[in-house]
């Protein structure tokens, strides 16, 4: 008898069942001593919900605002790159799943699947959510450019520009297997560095490094709006809304790129307060560690407007396709609409601050 998935802990082990050791590490790994990606999960869990009774949920709904528009779910799929290395489905799939499920889909800039097929497959679904492009900076504009251009022509609606990563992390878990993509499987829109951790890094790669005056650059190159992911400090989520961007995303790429950063729900709740307070029309978001209907709502509580998800999407490609993907979608999507339900809280953006507690640890 097969043993039912219910959780999102049941899909990681179907999945690493799944996948070979070397693609297991690489999608379930994080860098150096993964510190940051035990935190991430385990911070939610740091936090205790306190549900009202006895309130009125007869208008209640799962809708949200992003970028001053009203989507199904506040719930999307993060970027990750290679998804036809976890199944053959691969972003095709893995969109086509998120659509199904009415959550959003931000396609990597490292997707294996070319961007206008995988927009193709959506663009037309009626009750999907938003469909953006993830970008890494590269080092020669021209490129830049052209990709801009073909995820604006392709439909994609929004920019998210990766700011946490000018190099790869350090990956021990990468590091101990051979990492070669299967044949037929690559970066169709270019790849980034190695795994390696890179030498004479500060003579080098650093130059190329993108800063402030590049997302300048880059707001006056297309009509979409653009998100910095992997903001982590107060200062830098203002310096990003100064600078004229339409929202951030609170990130620290799972746990993947700088070690012993600070788990994101650790850190969402001081940007929210800035970002809700100084800069109500920005979209905040964040991702890192949700597991469960109820991590979605403690994100939306500390003030975030969506959460993304990352492995836990990935391991649902692994095991089963574009199916395994909604049926881990669905699954969330239920715990999420439970958790509103049950703690009295009728629609994602009546949820506040008053619903959490700061738990004490337990002895
Ligand atoms: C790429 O962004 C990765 O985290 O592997």
């Amino acid at each position: 008898m097969q043993i039912p998935l219910i959780n999102v802990h049941d899909h990681a082990c179907a999945a690493q069942a799944a996948l070979s050791p070397a693609a297991w590490a690489y999608f379930s790994g994080g860098a150096a001593d993964e510190l940051t990606l035990r935190r991430n999960d385990a911070a939610w869990e740091q936090w205790g919900l306190r549900p009202r009774v006895l309130q009125d949920l007869r208008a209640g709904h799962t809708r949200c605002q992003m970028l001053g528009k009203s989507w199904p779910m506040p719930l999307l799929v993060a970027p990750m790159a290679y998804q036809r290395w976890a199944h053959p489905d691969g972003e095709s799939g893995m969109a086509l799943a998120a659509a199904a499920q009415s959550c959003g889909f931000v396609l990597s800039h490292q997707t294996s699947t070319p961007l206008q097929d995988v927009a193709a497959w959506v663009a037309a679904e009626a009750m999907r959510g938003p469909l953006w492009f993830q970008l890494y900076w590269q080092a020669r504009r021209d490129d830049l450019c052209a990709l801009v251009q073909a995820a604006e022509s392709a439909g994609y609606e929004a920019l998210v520009l990766t700011v946490d990563a000018p190099v790869q992390g350090v990956r021990d878990r990468e590091r101990r297997h051979d990492l070669t993509l299967p044949a037929g499987v690559r970066a169709v829109h270019g790849a980034r560095a190695s795994h390696e951790p890179v030498p004479g890094l500060c003579s080098g790669v650093l130059h190329r490094a993108p800063t402030w005056p590049d997302v300048h650059w880059l707001r006056q190159q297309t009509r979409l709006p653009i998100l910095l992911k992997g903001i982590t400090h107060s200062d830098d989520a203002r310096q990003a809304l100064d600078a004229g961007v339409a929202g951030i995303v609170v990130s620290n790429h799972g746990g993947r790129v700088l070690d012993t950063v600070p788990a994101t729900a650790e850190l969402l709740p001081e940007i929210a307060k800035l970002v809700r307070n100084d800069y109500p029309q920005a979209t905040l978001l964040v991702d890192g560690g949700i597991r469960r209907g109820t991590d979605l709502f403690k994100a939306l509580a500390m003030g975030a407007h969506a959460a993304l998800i990352g492995r836990p999407a990935i391991y649902g490609l692994a095991h089963g396709g574009a199916r395994g993907v909604a049926q881990v979608l669905r699954q969330l999507r239920d715990e999420f609409e439970m958790a509103l339900a049950l703690c009295g809280c009728p629609t994602p953006d009546a949820a506040h601050s008053g619903y959490l507690q700061k738990l004490s640890p337990l002895r």
